[in-house]
């Protein structure tokens, strides 16, 4: 008895031998890409460290070591490639089969659902069609108006922080949320007045967990999460931002009934409505409910994080270069006149060539989403090396921004590096922190507008100094790019 239970065992465990031996063989190619040495079990899951300085600062460490294309294992039977190499990044971002995301994105999945940066496949491209008009020319003409008036709420509250040191990442993730909330639902949130911070706040604790479990062997997965002391935090997170933008859609659908003087007359004389983002999923009638909160719940995200963090650091690179300062405000007056005041409209920022290229290099040295990833649908062969189905690539936009093959001297602030002649001479996959190909950011025009509107808003009333000693940011991958110590800066009036 004793020995067929023996015999069974150990025909399991080589089962279990040659099924290990054939998953890691699919890898063969890839395993032959430097990397560091994986252990059988964990791969290399302990490359990374305990937090997401450590993390981010480790990755940097693993390009300078391995190169610009490298293996990591995940754990002992899945591999991810990590790339800085443009030729590969472009193969992987162009393709329109490549389009899914990988497993880690799942666990944005309990807040965002199915929204546009989760999803592939078919609900993927009906919901991006559904959405592309809503960034249209016609649509996107309407959002100065919403950053100048958010804009001045913003310059009000910066004028009672005169002379003293501020975190702008403070004021500006505020200003971000109305922002959001009135140029694409048409809802006051007024987070400034109120310093409201429930819903950041919420979203702040969601992502750090998001990004614990990210690089976690276990908690990765509900089951294990689910014993954690943070689990209960994180439900009552998520109930609460979903409910947050179904209170959002709600008061849209009610202000629709009642708000009449939003609509205009078309070039017949029939009315018309004004269309945002929102009135754009509620009049598509090819949504659900949940769908359409799912896509609220996106862009809220997308649409008050990223940019925050954007234009903090753009103000905060601001203090540190002050020739580029200086020839930034004698644009903005030139272009816009001496009113401080005066609304600033898609036409002035057309004539803006320096604030162009200022808020190109900010999104260089600073891409909002330092990392992205996919997984293969499908093997392919690239450069001689075979990848099977399920690899995970992992672009790291960050690291690859600063590589001093592509941008010499990456750590200098140097918007000309823009100028046409430069452009023309890199790869035009070196610079893409919008990502590229048919996954690209849907929201690019919206965050760069916002990002020139509100950075010329600020410079117009103020001097940028920096702080004494030097601030120098503790950079993490916070899902979106943070500093950890804050961005912080002296305002003078002008
Ligand atoms: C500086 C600001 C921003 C940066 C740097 C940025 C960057 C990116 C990047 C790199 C991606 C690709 C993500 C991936 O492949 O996983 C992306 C996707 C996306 N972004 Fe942005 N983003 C910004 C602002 C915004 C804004 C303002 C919105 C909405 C108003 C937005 C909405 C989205 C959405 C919905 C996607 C998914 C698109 C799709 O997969 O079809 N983003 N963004």
């Amino acid at each position: 008895m004793f020995s067929i239970a023996a015999l069974t065992i150990c025909l399991l465990f080589g089962l279990l031998y040659l099924w290990y031996k054939a998953e890691k063989r699919k890898y063969a190619d890839l395993d032959k890409l430097p990397g560091p040495v994986p252990h059988f079990f964990y791969g290399n899951a302990l490359e990374f460290g305990n937090n997401i300085v450590e993390s981010f600062n480790n990755i940097e460490r693993l390009f300078n070591t391995y190169g610009p294309l490298l293996r990591i294992w995940q754990n002992g039977l899945k591999l991810s490639v990590f790339v800085v190499n443009p030729n590969i990044v472009e193969y992987f971002l162009s393709s329109n089969v490549h389009i899914k995301k990988s497993a880690g994105y799942d666990l944005y999945q309990p807040w965002l659902g199915q929204g546009l940066i989760n999803n592939a496949g078919e609900i993927w491209r009906k919901h991006r069609k559904i959405l592309t008009p809503a960034f249209h020319l016609k649509v996107l003409e309407q959002f100065p108006e919403s950053f100048h008036k958010s804009g001045e709420v913003l310059i009000k509250k910066l004028k009672k922080q005169e002379g003293k040191d501020i975190d702008i990442y403070e004021f500006i993730i505020l200003y971000a949320m109305d922002a959001i909330c009135d140029s694409s639902m048409r809802i006051d949130v007024n987070a400034q007045e109120t310093g409201d911070t429930t819903y950041i706040d919420a979203v702040k604790r969601f992502l750090e967990i998001y990004l614990t479990r990210f690089f976690s062997f276990f908690n990765k997965y509900e089951f294990f999460f689910q014993f954690s002391p943070k689990y209960k935090q994180y439900r009552k997170d998520i109930e609460y931002l979903q409910s947050f933008t179904s209170s959002v859609i709600e008061q849209r659908k009610r202000e629709r009934i009642a708000n009449l003087d939003e609509e205009e007359t078309d070039e017949f004389g029939r009315k018309k409505r004004r269309k945002v983002f929102l009135d754009i999923l509620l009049d598509s009638n090819q949504m659900t409910d949940q769908e359409i909160r799912e896509e609220v719940d996106t862009f809220l995200f997308g649409g008050h994080d990223t940019i925050s963090s954007t234009i903090s650091f753009g103000l905060f690179e601001l203090t540190r270069n002050p020739d580029v300062q200086e020839r930034l405000f004698e644009e903005i007056e030139s272009v816009v006149g001496i009113d401080k005041d005066e609304p600033i409209t898609l036409g002035h920022l057309n004539e803006m060539g320096y604030m162009d290229r200022v808020v190109k290099e900010v999104f260089r040295l600073y891409p909002a989403a330092p990392l992205i990833e996919r997984e293969l649908q499908e093997e392919v062969i690239v450069d001689g090396l075979k990848y099977p189905k399920g690899t995970t690539i992992s672009f790291h936009l960050y690291i690859q921004h600063r590589r001093s093959e592509l941008f010499p001297e990456p750590e200098k602030f140097d918007p000309d590096r823009f100028l046409p002649e430069y452009v023309a001479s890199r790869h035009k996959f070196a610079y893409i922190p919008f990502s590229a190909g048919p996954r690209n950011c849907i929201g690019q025009k919206y965050a760069t507008i916002n990002t020139k509107i509100t950075i010329a808003n600020v410079l117009r009333h103020f001097v940028l100094q920096p702080v004494e000693p030097a601030h120098k940011p503790i950079l993490a991958n916070d899902a979106v790019l943070k500093s950890m110590n804050g961005l912080l800066i002296k305002l003078k009036l002008r």
